[in-house]
């Protein structure tokens, strides 16, 4: 809601409506007034006094007039619910005054000591930001503005200090202390208690600073760097989790040796200590040599995690990794420059895991997630460019925008300048940049100069929001193939206009024939442009956009056989894959607008059919990339290609009709190719667990039963049955329960029951048993999901259960758009049950329900008024009042 819009103050004078935000409006925060800070703090010392419900905290800090800034004798510390016992300045009471949450001393000279005491409760936490408790033991979040809840500071990224800490605490309760850097004392104290004191050498922003104590044990393995340093790595976790931690540790290992080859990075101290917790608001946090990660991110075994677990702990620990150069010694001017770490560190892990595991299936796998999240979100009212203008809480801007995209976007600079010249500006960044708080502009700079490129214009892929649509036309001249290429960026919330950005692109143009063309990269700099290609042959069909070098739509009207040639030969196999999606959207799209006769549909159903047939046929193929083959675009991709750009007056998505399509052509497969599903289903089950083929194996596996129950419920039902009980990995056990899970048929409950029995001591995977019930296909969902809501299991106090019940739920398109709207209030409720207990998980639950305008009227009314609703109930944190208001208004 604009404050224009609002009524008028009490008292009726309008000129006061928009003096200041009302009490419900927090303030929104511009890029455009960034100032450096008024003081420099080269050091701090922190000393805890540990306990659950009660840490005494005294901050040390050393502080001097900044330079660079305008001069300002007040000294303005951040808090955050906290209230300060003593301030001294120089070893005396000092004047000091709080406005709002923070603190502000005067101090009349050049160079001062500010000691703070405040004390908090870590126990009453549940916002899981600053100090918290987590099953007994004690640990830190600081990232964005959470460091403000455990002291006073100048809580923003660009105050960099070099931090002593001193803890101390129960020696019973809390056996191991940590903090970032070297431990660099440590003793008895007095009544039971012990101390350790730790010291960073690298000086850091308060968002990196870490804390942990409690009763852990660690799973350690030295790694050599590349120089003969020897680090000593350690992954810490509770006893009964020790033996899972090896997956982590190695992936660690693997890290550190990549990054110092592809990008000439190495480690810089002599310890690296990861930590798993079972309370976390997201995947893991990169603090300076002490790492926080969510233990779903850290924990594998066969018996309890997939493979596609597996992938995640290894992306996850790199990614923490690499941000000690992306991110720690290069760190943030503000937070609008998110991006400039968590894009650049999303392509390095995406380029490591590439490495770790083949190009192909991973590129597909990170187009499928760009697609899935971040695609609706440039198409809705939360839009926003990869570097933000404006925010109110800066947590709802840990987007798939600023991460995914924001790594698509370096992704291209890359494309265009090749592997060896952005390695170059990768170092120049580095080496101009270190120690320092940079910015976007900085890093764009950087590889201007060193990769040599323009990137004028190139720049505003940082400024636009919004997914440009790349159109294609294509004429033959004799044996030159004229392609004009065209390109407009959607209107987004606040962005009426925009320009024109360049787009990269690697094209192909094969041949009917069969004969394949040579890859070109050509870079679309204007609203049209035309290109000559040469043709390999007759017949010819553009492959374009190979390897996903843009994150665009294509939007081209290819004919149905040119698809199917390209499925079946492109020798790119990513735009192999893309070629049976485009066709399966397609016909889809077709299908669920009711624009297809039945011919058409017909002809539509033969040719993925035809297509999935090859696919399976194919023995050029593994089963990892047959089963990216055989995946059929999902229902938010495809929400997306039904609403088309958005424009006003554009198609809308229809959910229900998507999900009957969608579910109509899995059946068609499956009855057409029972035979070779069936076949591969058990050619696959013969695969042993550690054989070098058993991934592909387990992936085509659960595929292929997913298919088999579309058409044959019951012959899917027996087939899930058996491969349950016969599994003796993670991956084959849950792929079985999940299309269970979907059927009607007395196997579920028997499966499910016995796989609660047996997981009912791990957390993790309860959260998966949770996870398949709400994300299933039986048509009961919203009563399980209600039901398992009042399970002794379920809390709202863990972010990790909340996910795996009610995030997989609004994620299910079928049950969440449910057409009388009770799925979406469902949703609302946990907004309004959560929102006073963990702001930031609950404004995650609000994009589901923002994309109303693209959905058809019927389902968006409901879906407005439940965000409506939410608003009404007054009270709400910054994190939900921002999302649901910029929801109605965008
Ligand atoms: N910076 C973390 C990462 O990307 C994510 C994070 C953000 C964690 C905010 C906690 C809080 O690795
Ligand atoms: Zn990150």
């Amino acid at each position: 809601m604009d404050i224009a819009t609002n009524p008028t103050t009490p008292d009726g004078n309008p000129e006061l409506a928009d003096a200041a935000p009302t009490p419900h409006e927090p303030p929104v925060i511009r890029r455009e007034d960034y100032r450096p800070f008024a003081w420099l703090v080269p050091s701090t010392r922190l000393d805890f006094r540990l306990a659950l419900d009660a840490t005494r905290v005294t901050a040390t800090l050393t502080v001097e007039r900044n330079p660079a800034a305008d001069a300002s004798p007040e000294l303005r510390l951040n808090g955050d619910s906290l209230t300060a016992q003593s301030v001294m300045v120089d070893g005396a009471p000092a004047e000091w005054r709080m406005e709002g949450p923070d603190l502000v001393v005067t101090l009349p000279g050049d160079r001062h000591v500010v000691e703070v005491v405040t004390t908090i409760d870590p126990s009453a936490n549940t916002q899981l930001m600053g100090l918290y408790a987590s099953n007994g033991m004690l640990c830190t979040q600081c990232e964005s503005e959470g460091f403000r809840r455990i002291t006073f500071f100048p809580d923003r990224p660009d105050v960099l200090s070099t931090y002593a800490v001193r803890m101390e605490g129960e020696r019973d309760a809390f056996p191991i202390l940590l903090c970032n850097g070297n431990r660099v004392a440590e003793g008895e104290g007095e009544n039971g208690t012990h101390w350790a004191e730790w010291h960073d050498p690298w000086p850091k922003p308060s968002y990196l600073f870490a804390l942990v104590a409690g009763d852990l044990v660690a799973n350690s393995k030295p790694f050599t760097t590349a120089t003969g340093r020897v680090v000593e790595c350690n992954v810490w976790v509770r006893k009964e989790d020790l033996a899972r931690t090896d997956h982590a540790l190695e992936s660690l290992h693997r890290s550190m040796a990549w990054d110092e080859e592809v990008f000439g990075r190495e480690y810089d101290l002599d310890l690296y200590n990861i930590v798993a917790v079972s309370d976390f608001n997201m995947g893991a946090m990169e603090n300076k040599g002490l790492n926080v990660f969510n233990t779903k991110y850290v924990l594998a075994d066969p018996d309890t995690a997939t493979d596609a677990d597996f992938d995640a702990v290894e992306g996850v620990i790199a990614h923490e990794y690499f941000h000690n150069w992306s991110g720690n010694r290069v760190t943030c001017r503000d937070w609008f420059q998110l991006a400039l770490k968590e894009g650049f560190t999303v392509l390095r892990d995406q380029l490591f895991s590439q490495d770790m595991r083949g190009e192909a299936v991973k590129r597909i796998e990170d187009v499928r997630i760009l697609r899935a999240a971040q695609f609706p979100e440039d198409a809705g009212p939360l839009a926003h460019p990869i570097r933000p203008d404006s925010y109110r809480e800066i947590s709802n801007f840990y987007t798939a925008t600023v991460y995914n995209k924001g790594a698509e976007v370096i992704r291209m600079m890359r494309s265009m300048v090749g592997e060896a010249r952005f390695r170059a500006g990768c170092d120049l960044y580095f080496d101009r940049h270190d120690g320092e708080a940079a910015t976007c502009e900085d890093f764009v700079k950087a590889i201007e100069d060193g990769a040599e490129i323009d990137l004028t214009r190139f720049r505003r892929w940082y400024a636009q929001a919004g997914t440009p649509r790349v159109t294609m036309r294509q004429a033959v001249e004799g044996d030159t193939l004229r392609l004009t290429l065209g390109q407009s960026v959607p209107v987004t919330p606040g962005q009426p206009d925009k320009l024109p950005m360049p787009i990269p692109l690697k094209i192909a143009v094969h041949s009917r024939s069969g004969a394949l063309g040579a890859e070109r990269l050509v870079v679309l700099e204007d609203e049209e442009q035309t290109f000559d290609l040469s043709i390999a042959g007759p017949d010819p069909v553009v492959s374009v956009n190979r390897g996903f070098t843009a994150p665009v739509v294509i939007e081209r009207d290819l004919q149905r056989e040119d698809l199917v040639f390209l499925a079946a030969h492109d020798d790119d196999p990513f735009a192999r894959s893309e070629a049976l999606q485009e066709l399966a959207v397609g016909h889809l799209v077709g299908a669920a607008s009711g624009a297809l006769s039945a011919d058409d549909r017909q002809a539509g159903e033969a040719a993925i059919i035809g297509a999935f047939r090859s696919s399976l046929a194919d023995n050029a193929l593994d089963d990892a990339m047959r089963g990216e083959l055989l995946v059929l675009p999902s229902e938010t991709y495809l929400f997306e290609a039904m609403a088309g750009s958005g424009a006003a007056g554009e198609r809308k998505a229809d959910p229900g009709a998507i999900h009957a399509a969608r579910e109509g052509l899995k059946a068609a497969i499956g009855t057409a190719l029972a035979r070779e599903l069936a076949a591969l289903h058990a050619r696959a089950c013969a695969v042993a667990l550690d054989h070098p083929e058993g991934r592909g194996a387990r992936k085509v596996k659960t595929i292929a039963l997913g298919l088999v129950a579309a058409a044959d419920p019951a012959k899917a039902a027996q087939l899930a049955a058996a491969q349950y009980d016969a599994a003796d990995n993670m991956t084959d056990r849950q792929g079985a329960l999940m299309v269970l899970c979907g059927l009607d048929t007395p196997h579920r409950e028997t499966r499910l029951a016995v796989f609660y029995e047996r997981y009912r001591d791990n957390a993790l995977v309860i959260d998966k048993w949770f996870t398949l019930q709400a994300l299933s296909l039986h048509p009961d969902v919203i009563a399980h999901v209600r039901k398992l809501a009042e399970h002794p299991d379920f809390t709202l106090k863990n972010p990790n259960r909340v996910r795996s019940l009610h995030m997989a739920f609004a994620g299910n398109p079928k049950a969440f758009h449910k057409a009388d709207g009770e799925g979406y209030r469902m949703v609302a409720d946990v907004i309004l049950a959560l929102d006073p207990i963990n702001p930031q998980t609950a404004a995650r639950f609000v994009p589901a329900l923002g994309r109303w305008r693209r959905i058809e009227p019927g389902r968006a009314a409901l879906m407005k008024a439940e965000l409506e609703r939410i608003l009404a109930a007054g009270n709400l944190s910054r994190d939900t009042f921002e999302q649901v208001s910029r929801s109605l208004e965008g």
